[in-house]
């Protein structure tokens, strides 16, 4: 008998972990967890209150950990732990944040296997905005007619950090442009991407900049058809934050975004993230 129970949200999307807090580390724990996140994409442990050391004990338990973000402001206790906040005090690039008002996979622009999963500890809340959510994107490829399904095989799409970046500004400073170009890579990754267990997800974001082989009017227009797909309510989940409330989610079955709030409010959320054991199949340039 598991110490953990996990309580489906949604048909497609969403589990609540029921498990107290002395049984979170618990071989049975983790492998309950390890395999409910795929199926599920998204895993709630409402107010576990972990503090940034349990977090990362946690984190070491579900895989090996890493930090996709020690050049950019924001640190938790331990610089494995990446502080989301747009408190100007904090963070005084609050780009990369504000981008994440868009929905988005982690790490896609950097050349290197998806991140696995990403853990996220609620410290301190916006009282408006702020919620996070969710989109399986399993569930978006799996329920596309037939006919779209054999439309998007082998097509190919272009990933820029300047494309997630666009949203943000009205017109990006050159400066940004040149340091963006040279930390991250251009890649150029499947539209449906067969994960190795054999099931297939659709790769976009904000990232997504064009489809290859087609004028940028036409493949941006599929790219965004896709995202609307895909965010549609039943494949997707928004989270209403608690404090201490703990979130993990499968960065490679899933995309996300936050809802707009307010830079003041002091709203913080530590961040750990597993690194990725499965590359997609595609090429990168860098810069
Ligand atoms: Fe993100």
């Amino acid at each position: 008998m598991s110490t953990a129970r996990i309580e489906p949200i949604k048909p497609h999307m969403g589990g609540i972990v029921h498990v107290a807090k002395e049984h979170l580390l618990e071989d049975q724990t983790i492998a309950a967890v390890r395999e409910a996140l795929e199926d599920r994409g998204v895993l709630v442990f409402p107010r576990m209150n972990l503090t940034d050391a349990e977090q990362l004990s946690f984190t070491d338990k579900l895989g090996k950990r890493v930090n996709y973000n020690r050049k950019a402001p924001g640190r938790g206790d331990d610089e494995d732990v990446y502080a989301i906040t747009l408190d100007k005090k904090v963070n005084t690039q609050p780009e990369y944040v504000l981008g994440t008002f868009f929905w988005h996979i982690d790490g896609v622009t950097i050349d290197q296997p998806l991140p696995k999963a990403t853990l996220l500890t609620a410290r301190k809340l916006s009282p408006t905005g702020g919620q996070t959510e969710f989109a399986s994107m399993y569930a978006a490829y799996e329920n596309l007619p037939e006919t779209e399904k054999q439309a998007l095989e082998g097509v190919k799409v272009v990933h820029r950090m300047e494309a997630s970046m666009r949203p943000v500004f009205d017109q990006i400073p050159e400066e940004d442009l040149a340091r963006w170009r040279a930390m991250s890579a251009v890649m150029t990754h499947p539209l449906v991407w067969t994960h190795n267990s054999g099931r297939k997800s659709l790769l976009v974001g904000s990232h997504a900049d064009s489809v290859v082989g087609r004028p940028i009017p036409h493949g941006r227009s599929l790219l965004v058809r896709l995202l609307e797909w895909a965010g549609q309510p039943a494949f997707s989940y928004r989270h209403e934050w608690q404090e201490g409330d703990l979130v993990i989610w499968d960065n490679c079955g899933c995309m996300h975004r936050v809802v707009p709030y307010d830079e003041n409010s002091g709203r913080r959320m530590h961040r750990t993230t597993i690194m990725g054991e499965e590359r997609v199949a595609g090429s990168a340039r860098h810069g």
